[in-house]
Protein backbone atom coordinates (compact mmCIF):
# COMPACT_ATOMS: atom_id res chain seq x y z
CA UNK A 1 0.00 0.00 0.00
CA UNK A 2 1.34 3.54 -0.82
CA UNK A 3 0.22 6.47 1.12
CA UNK A 4 0.76 9.51 -0.30
CA UNK A 5 0.72 13.06 2.22
CA UNK A 6 0.54 16.04 0.74
CA UNK A 7 0.46 19.66 1.76
CA UNK A 8 2.01 22.81 2.57
CA UNK A 9 4.19 23.89 4.88
CA UNK A 10 3.38 23.35 8.51
CA UNK A 11 0.11 21.65 7.91
CA UNK A 12 0.99 18.64 10.13
CA UNK A 13 1.32 16.75 6.87
CA UNK A 14 5.17 15.36 8.77
CA UNK A 15 3.51 14.39 11.85
CA UNK A 16 0.66 12.46 9.89
CA UNK A 17 2.63 10.83 7.76
CA UNK A 18 5.09 9.75 10.51
CA UNK A 19 2.29 8.25 12.65
CA UNK A 20 0.42 6.40 9.71
CA UNK A 21 3.90 5.07 9.13
CA UNK A 22 4.08 3.88 12.53
CA UNK A 23 0.27 2.85 12.49
CA UNK A 24 0.94 0.94 9.17
CA UNK A 25 4.06 -0.36 10.04
CA UNK A 26 4.90 1.14 6.20
CA UNK A 27 8.57 2.80 5.77
CA UNK A 28 8.45 6.68 5.49
CA UNK A 29 9.96 9.20 3.39
CA UNK A 30 9.94 13.13 3.78
CA UNK A 31 10.65 14.12 0.23
CA UNK A 32 10.90 17.77 1.51
CA UNK A 33 14.37 16.84 3.01
CA UNK A 34 15.78 16.04 -0.36
CA UNK A 35 14.90 19.22 -1.62
CA UNK A 36 16.28 20.87 1.41
CA UNK A 37 19.38 19.17 1.21
CA UNK A 38 19.88 20.24 -2.36
CA UNK A 39 19.68 23.49 -1.06
CA UNK A 40 21.60 23.33 2.19
CA UNK A 41 24.41 22.38 -0.20
CA UNK A 42 24.14 25.06 -2.40
CA UNK A 43 24.16 27.58 0.73
CA UNK A 44 27.06 25.73 2.06
CA UNK A 45 28.77 26.51 -1.55
CA UNK A 46 27.71 29.32 -1.91
CA UNK A 47 26.07 29.11 -4.89
CA UNK A 48 22.98 30.42 -6.28
CA UNK A 49 19.83 28.96 -5.19
CA UNK A 50 18.15 30.61 -8.26
CA UNK A 51 20.29 29.12 -10.60
CA UNK A 52 19.03 26.02 -12.38
CA UNK A 53 22.76 25.08 -12.76
CA UNK A 54 24.19 25.71 -9.38
CA UNK A 55 21.43 23.37 -8.17
CA UNK A 56 21.23 20.56 -10.38
CA UNK A 57 24.98 20.73 -9.24
CA UNK A 58 24.04 20.24 -5.51
CA UNK A 59 21.96 17.59 -6.43
CA UNK A 60 24.44 13.98 -5.30
CA UNK A 61 24.13 15.31 -1.64
CA UNK A 62 25.99 12.73 0.70
CA UNK A 63 22.96 10.93 2.74
CA UNK A 64 24.44 11.57 5.64
CA UNK A 65 22.94 15.52 5.09
CA UNK A 66 19.81 14.36 5.64
CA UNK A 67 20.25 14.24 9.47
CA UNK A 68 21.56 17.43 9.96
CA UNK A 69 19.54 19.72 12.38
CA UNK A 70 20.61 23.34 9.80
CA UNK A 71 17.94 21.36 6.83
CA UNK A 72 15.03 22.27 9.23
CA UNK A 73 15.69 25.61 9.64
CA UNK A 74 13.47 28.10 8.05
CA UNK A 75 16.49 29.80 5.54
CA UNK A 76 16.99 26.15 4.34
CA UNK A 77 13.20 25.99 3.65
CA UNK A 78 12.94 28.81 1.95
CA UNK A 79 15.96 27.95 -0.83
CA UNK A 80 14.31 24.46 -1.06
CA UNK A 81 11.47 26.36 -2.28
CA UNK A 82 13.47 28.33 -4.75
CA UNK A 83 15.47 25.45 -5.65
CA UNK A 84 12.80 22.98 -5.81
CA UNK A 85 10.95 25.17 -8.73
CA UNK A 86 13.69 23.96 -11.20
CA UNK A 87 12.79 21.11 -13.72
CA UNK A 88 16.41 19.60 -13.21
CA UNK A 89 16.39 19.59 -9.62
CA UNK A 90 12.96 17.74 -10.26
CA UNK A 91 14.18 15.00 -12.34
CA UNK A 92 17.37 14.61 -10.69
CA UNK A 93 15.11 13.64 -7.41
CA UNK A 94 12.34 11.71 -8.98
CA UNK A 95 13.79 8.55 -9.62
CA UNK A 96 15.04 7.93 -5.73
CA UNK A 97 11.35 8.80 -4.46
CA UNK A 98 9.38 6.56 -7.29
CA UNK A 99 11.78 3.49 -5.91
CA UNK A 100 11.21 4.63 -2.56
CA UNK A 101 7.05 4.76 -3.43
CA UNK A 102 7.25 1.31 -5.11
CA UNK A 103 8.98 -0.68 -2.96
CA UNK A 104 7.55 -4.43 -2.30
CA UNK A 105 5.39 -3.67 0.71
CA UNK A 106 4.07 -0.16 0.72
CA UNK A 107 5.62 2.98 1.65
CA UNK A 108 4.26 6.47 3.19
CA UNK A 109 6.10 9.55 1.37
CA UNK A 110 4.93 13.37 2.44
CA UNK A 111 5.62 16.53 0.25
CA UNK A 112 4.22 18.40 -2.42
CA UNK A 113 3.68 16.08 -5.28
CA UNK A 114 3.73 12.40 -3.96
CA UNK A 115 -0.08 11.67 -5.38
CA UNK A 116 0.53 13.44 -8.01
CA UNK A 117 3.68 13.00 -9.97
CA UNK A 118 5.68 10.78 -7.61
CA UNK A 119 3.20 8.22 -7.55
CA UNK A 120 -0.29 8.92 -9.16
CA UNK A 121 -1.22 5.09 -8.49
CA UNK A 122 -0.65 5.40 -4.79
CA UNK A 123 -3.91 3.32 -3.24
CA UNK A 124 -4.40 6.55 -0.37
CA UNK A 125 -3.89 9.84 -0.88
CA UNK A 126 -4.16 12.76 1.69
CA UNK A 127 -4.44 17.13 0.89
CA UNK A 128 -3.62 18.33 4.64
CA UNK A 129 -4.45 21.84 4.53
CA UNK A 130 -4.80 24.71 7.45
CA UNK A 131 -5.29 28.09 7.13
CA UNK A 132 -1.91 29.96 6.76
CA UNK A 133 -2.40 31.88 9.92
CA UNK A 134 -3.25 28.44 11.77
CA UNK A 135 0.08 27.61 10.14
CA UNK A 136 1.96 30.53 11.20
CA UNK A 137 1.14 30.12 14.58
CA UNK A 138 2.45 26.51 14.84
CA UNK A 139 5.38 27.35 13.30
CA UNK A 140 6.05 30.53 15.50
CA UNK A 141 5.53 28.38 18.22
CA UNK A 142 8.06 25.88 17.63
CA UNK A 143 10.76 28.63 16.86
CA UNK A 144 10.17 30.43 19.78
CA UNK A 145 10.52 27.25 21.74
CA UNK A 146 13.79 26.46 19.67
CA UNK A 147 15.30 30.39 21.18
CA UNK A 148 14.17 32.11 18.20
CA UNK A 149 12.24 35.28 18.25
CA UNK A 150 10.53 36.19 15.11
CA UNK A 151 7.30 38.08 14.83
CA UNK A 152 4.35 36.17 13.76
CA UNK A 153 3.92 38.77 10.75
CA UNK A 154 7.06 37.91 9.23
CA UNK A 155 6.48 34.08 9.72
CA UNK A 156 2.94 34.42 7.72
CA UNK A 157 4.47 36.71 5.34
CA UNK A 158 7.66 33.37 4.74
CA UNK A 159 4.49 30.97 4.65
CA UNK A 160 2.65 32.66 2.26
CA UNK A 161 5.80 33.57 0.10
CA UNK A 162 6.83 29.76 0.17
CA UNK A 163 2.63 28.60 -0.62
CA UNK A 164 2.80 30.78 -3.03
CA UNK A 165 5.87 30.00 -5.23
CA UNK A 166 5.32 26.58 -4.22
CA UNK A 167 1.62 26.36 -5.96
CA UNK A 168 2.69 28.47 -9.24
CA UNK A 169 5.42 26.95 -10.08
CA UNK A 170 5.23 25.31 -13.67
CA UNK A 171 6.58 21.76 -12.63
CA UNK A 172 4.92 19.49 -10.20
CA UNK A 173 2.96 22.71 -8.19
CA UNK A 174 1.69 21.90 -4.93
CA UNK A 175 -1.86 20.91 -6.22
CA UNK A 176 -4.66 18.58 -4.55
CA UNK A 177 -5.34 15.49 -6.59
CA UNK A 178 -8.39 15.01 -7.54
CA UNK A 179 -8.79 11.43 -5.84
CA UNK A 180 -6.79 13.16 -2.61
CA UNK A 181 -9.32 13.17 0.42
CA UNK A 182 -8.95 16.29 2.60
CA UNK A 183 -8.12 16.43 5.68
CA UNK A 184 -8.40 20.06 7.54
CA UNK A 185 -6.43 20.11 10.54
CA UNK A 186 -6.87 23.98 11.42
CA UNK A 187 -8.84 22.80 14.28
CA UNK A 188 -7.88 19.52 15.53
CA UNK A 189 -5.39 18.45 17.76
CA UNK A 190 -2.19 16.23 16.52
CA UNK A 191 -4.13 12.95 17.91
CA UNK A 192 -7.69 14.16 16.48
CA UNK A 193 -5.47 14.79 13.34
CA UNK A 194 -3.86 11.39 13.13
CA UNK A 195 -7.31 9.48 14.20
CA UNK A 196 -9.16 11.07 11.41
CA UNK A 197 -5.93 10.20 8.98
CA UNK A 198 -6.47 6.78 9.91
CA UNK A 199 -9.90 6.67 9.21
CA UNK A 200 -9.22 8.13 5.55
CA UNK A 201 -6.98 5.30 4.93
CA UNK A 202 -9.60 2.96 6.07
CA UNK A 203 -12.13 3.83 4.09
CA UNK A 204 -9.94 3.41 1.31
CA UNK A 205 -8.40 0.56 1.69
O1 LIG B 1 8.00 19.98 3.30
P1 LIG B 1 9.16 20.91 3.47
O2 LIG B 1 8.80 22.23 4.06
O3 LIG B 1 10.32 20.29 4.17
O4 LIG B 1 9.66 21.18 1.96
C1 LIG B 1 10.62 22.16 1.66
C2 LIG B 1 10.39 22.65 0.24
O5 LIG B 1 10.71 21.59 -0.68
C3 LIG B 1 8.94 23.02 -0.08
O6 LIG B 1 8.65 24.38 0.19
C4 LIG B 1 8.81 22.72 -1.56
O7 LIG B 1 9.21 23.82 -2.34
C5 LIG B 1 9.82 21.61 -1.79
N1 LIG B 1 9.18 20.32 -1.98
C6 LIG B 1 8.72 20.01 -3.24
N2 LIG B 1 8.19 18.78 -3.49
C7 LIG B 1 8.09 17.87 -2.52
C8 LIG B 1 8.53 18.17 -1.20
C9 LIG B 1 9.06 19.43 -0.96
O8 LIG B 1 8.79 20.83 -4.14
N3 LIG B 1 7.60 16.66 -2.80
Amino acid sequence: MIIAVDGPAASGKGTIARALARHYGLPHLDTGLLYRAVAATVLREELDPSSEADAVSSCSFEDYLLDDPWLRTDDVGKAASIVSAHPLVRLALLQRQKKFAHQPGGAVLDGRDIGTVIAPDAEVKLFVKATPMIRAQRRHLELRKAGLHTSLDKVLADIRARDDRDSRRSEAPMVQAPDAALLDTSFLSIDAATQRAIALVEAKV
